[in-house]
């Protein structure tokens, strides 16, 4: 579908039928349409807790202008953008949410007295007023559907709404500014640099690391999701060995799920069959499906409020795990025991990795293949067990899969945990297939078990229980789903 109109953002003709509008077509458009303004737009639950959340960033950063861009639209190709996903320091400060959040809209915290006003400045639905909403191939409600008139976005989110044409002039009246910068590139021109941006940018980061009520519950929803999506993985098992390139099969089965229950996914899936698995960010998808061999699935739905599950599970394809596949997905089963164990309030982020390393380099050790000893191998200037787990058990989770990513190392690799920490518990153990040290059973076998959990006051809630883990209940979902 070609837009035979010019870009009216740009004015610039874009294709070669862009042409402007006669006076008399342009007239005729704007008129004969009915009133179409939403009335009772209720305000969502989100308000009261991105308003808390505003509270903190402007206690901390008095008499400074704050700026926090949800960004633009990304390139795919040519005039394809990928589909809008606004940036998550946004999302946070606002709430906004959902098809809500339309692209370029900037959250602005104005200095007043020793506290800020907040102002949403936004794109506006293209009223019937103005060519804009038959011409704009980018925004025009004709084109890619309505969005909030100022007033409607102010009743549901409960700020204060100006139209974006307006940023320009506020950024220039050469106020105390910080922004989030390489968010939006029509932003950063404006606001002149601040030596305090980086230490911003960690303030937005770390604000994250414990999550609140809201966010708990949005998470458990993201999770549940993901558990519908394991299961349509589960019903697409028997299509995907039939078809060339299975994995694709599996991964198109999750991504329905994404998009039916969620937004979208909350980062590209990963789905290794056979030894495909010992390939950490395997993303290609695009081997077969075999019987006999495990495949790795790890995936994530990113619900409406655009927070994300990150769970794996391995699953034999025919259902069954062989003797060799069962020994070593044991290995990584108890290592995530002792993983969930080390987690409560006041120890320290590091242990969970330590008490996961340490049961899978026992397991090593057991099975002859470390030529030290377990406790050596612990030593993390020897490490050797590492090559066999390559990466770290844990990280935050959130609106980002990889939450927090800007928190300084004391305040995440270095910190105690502390309650509302919403964490992932993910060791792996993967045999590459040209791996001599193993007997040829073990080979190209790669398994990593991965749950979210939330620190609570003694210990941590692991809120993808509900999927199983265990190699007896992942064969007894599998036969339940695909009756054998
Ligand atoms: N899916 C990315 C991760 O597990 O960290
Ligand atoms: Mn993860
Ligand atoms: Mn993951």
């Amino acid at each position: 579908m070609n837009n035979e109109n010019a870009d009216v953002t740009t004015d610039k003709p874009k294709r070669i039928h862009d042409q402007a509008p006669s006076e008399l077509f342009s007239n005729f458009m704007k008129s004969g349409w009915a009133p179409s303004d939403l009335s009772n737009i209720e305000p969502l639950e989100v308000v009261t807790y991105a308003y808390s959340r505003r509270q903190v960033l402007s206690a901390a950063y008095k008499g400074i202008r704050l700026v926090l861009p949800a960004g633009g639209f990304k390139v795919r190709a040519n005039d394809s953008d990928y589909n809008y996903r606004p940036h998550s320091a946004y999302v946070y400060y606002s709430g906004v949410q959902g098809a809500d959040a339309t692209a370029d809209a900037v959250l602005v915290l104005e200095p007043s007295g020793d506290s800020h006003i907040t102002y949403l400045y936004m794109n506006p639905r293209s009223t019937r007023d103005t060519d804009a909403f038959y011409r704009d191939a980018k925004y025009g409600e004709l084109w890619v559907g309505r969005r909030f008139t100022l007033d409607e976005a102010q009743a549901r989110y409960q700020i204060n709404t100006r139209h974006l044409n307006e940023l320009e002039a506020l950024l220039a009246d050469g106020k105390e500014t910080l922004t989030l910068r390489n968010v939006d590139p029509a932003v950063d021109p404006k606001v002149k640099k601040h030596d305090r941006e980086d230490e911003f940018a960690t303030f937005v980061s770390e604000q994250r690391l414990c999550k609140d009520e809201y966010e708990l519950r949005e998470m458990q929803a993201a999770v549940d999701a993901t558990a519908l999506g394991f299961n349509d993985v589960i019903h697409a098992m028997p299509a995907a060995v039939e078809t060339p390139r299975g994995e694709r099969v599996l991964d198109g089965a999750f991504y329905g799920r994404a998009r039916i229950l969620g937004n979208d996914l909350g980062y590209n899936t990963i789905v290794g069959a056979g030894s495909h698995a010992c390939v950490l960010h395997w993303i290609r998808n695009d081997g077969d499906v075999r019987r006999g061999e495990l495949v790795l699935v790890d995936a994530g739905v990113e619900v409406e409020s655009f927070y994300t599950a990150d769970i794996t599970r391995t699953l034999p394809v025919d259902g069954k795990f062989s003797p060799a596949q069962r020994a070593l997905y044991m290995l990584v089963y108890e290592s995530q025991l002792a993983g969930f164990a080390a987690i409560k309030p006041g120890v320290l982020f590091s242990e969970i990795n330590k008490a996961c390393q340490e049961v899978l380099a026992k397991g090593l050790a057991d099975m002859g293949v470390l030529t030290v000893s377990a406790e050596e191998s612990m030593k993390p200037e020897i490490g050797l067990h590492r090559r066999w787990t390559l990466h770290g058990v844990s990280h935050h989770l959130g609106l980002d899969v990889h939450d927090c990513a800007q928190a300084r190392k004391e305040q995440y690799l270095d910190a105690p945990l502390r309650e509302g920490m919403v964490l992932t518990v993910e060791p792996g153990l993967y045999i590459q297939p040209d791996d001599e040290l193993f007997a040829p059973e073990y080979r190209g076998i790669g398994i990593r078990i991965e749950d979210d959990v939330v620190v609570t006051a003694d210990g941590c809630r692991n809120i993808s229980e509900n999927i199983p883990r265990h190699p007896d209940e992942i064969e007894k979902w599998m036969q339940g789903i695909l009756g054998k």
